[in-house]
């Protein structure tokens, strides 16, 4: 599969030879320098991109446009600010197309799963950064998606909360049996919530190199990063992520030289 922009008389090819099989219920996280397309690839598993060579199919269907079995969560929770969490939830599960009768009851459910039962009624601009991410998490897995697509769902959370977020949402990841495509900048998030890490490369963009996490579930956030398996792929994917980095560098310079 391969995928190419073209503006203003410029070809971009964002992704070449593109051969990425996922197991349904695997959790892959994409992770690479920017610009190597990771963005792209999972806008194309969205829906939202049609390749300009190949296709993506989930579950042998092709995807054409963007599906109800598949939900896609944000860095920036993308909530709307003036409805409430409760309704934010709802919204997510409309457009899954969840009778109109079931939806107060289900996303009720949902917000005692994130642990904001009782803000219900709390506008979005009245919740911190870490509980609208729960509300985020909450619209996106309340209408039970076969396939959840995140792009840096946690990257504006503190340290702190991006732990405990992490950590709930891998609970809640677990007893869905959804596939996730989860993109992020941070090859330590990376290695502890997959099953396989892809590294991208770019100019153009493809995978360099893909790696299998075999550390036993459930996972401790906290205490992983002390496990030697854990060392030993984030190591390895470190380096091959630093010479990817380099790469793109020195074609970044040679360019403008
Ligand atoms: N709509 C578009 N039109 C033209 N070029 C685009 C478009 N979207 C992305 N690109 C180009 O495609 C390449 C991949 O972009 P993409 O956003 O997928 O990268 P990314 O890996 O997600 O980067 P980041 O880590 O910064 O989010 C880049 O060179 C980008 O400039
Ligand atoms: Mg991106």
């Amino acid at each position: 599969m391969a995928h190419s922009f073209v503006s203003d008389d410029r070809v971009v090819d964002a992704l070449v030879d593109i051969d990425l099989a996922i197991g349904a219920g695997e959790f892959v996280s994409l992770v690479g320098p920017s610009g190597c397309g990771k963005t792209t690839l999972l806008n194309m598993v969205a829906g939202l991109v049609t390749p300009t060579e190949g296709q993506v199919r989930i579950g042998g269907k092709v995807v054409t446009e963007p599906s109800r079995d598949t939900a896609y969560m944000l860095a920036r929770d993308a909530l709307f600010p003036w409805r409430s969490a409760l309704e934010n939830v709802m919204l997510g599960l409309e457009v899954r197309g969840v009778p109109r009768a079931e939806r107060r009851a289900v996303a009720q459910e949902w917000m005692q799963r994130v642990h904001l039962g009782g803000f219900e009624r709390a506008r979005v601009t009245e919740l911190s950064q870490g509980m609208r991410q729960r509300v985020a998490i909450a619209r996106t897995l309340a209408g039970s998606p076969r396939c959840i697509l995140m792009d840096e769902p946690f990257a504006a959370l503190d340290a702190q909360t991006r732990l405990l977020i992490q950590q709930e949402f891998l609970g809640l990841w677990a007893r869905s049996g959804a596939t996730v495509v989860f993109v992020t900048h941070d090859l330590q998030e990376a290695v502890a919530l997959s099953d396989r890490v892809v590294l991208m490369g770019s100019r153009p963009g493809r995978i360099a190199k893909e790696v299998d996490i075999d550390l036993p579930r459930p996972r401790n956030m906290t205490e992983i990063q002390a496990d030697p398996e854990w060392q030993r792929v984030y190591l390895e994917l470190q380096d091959a992520l630093k010479e990817e980095t380099a790469a793109m560098r020195a074609e970044r310079e040679e360019a403008t030289a």
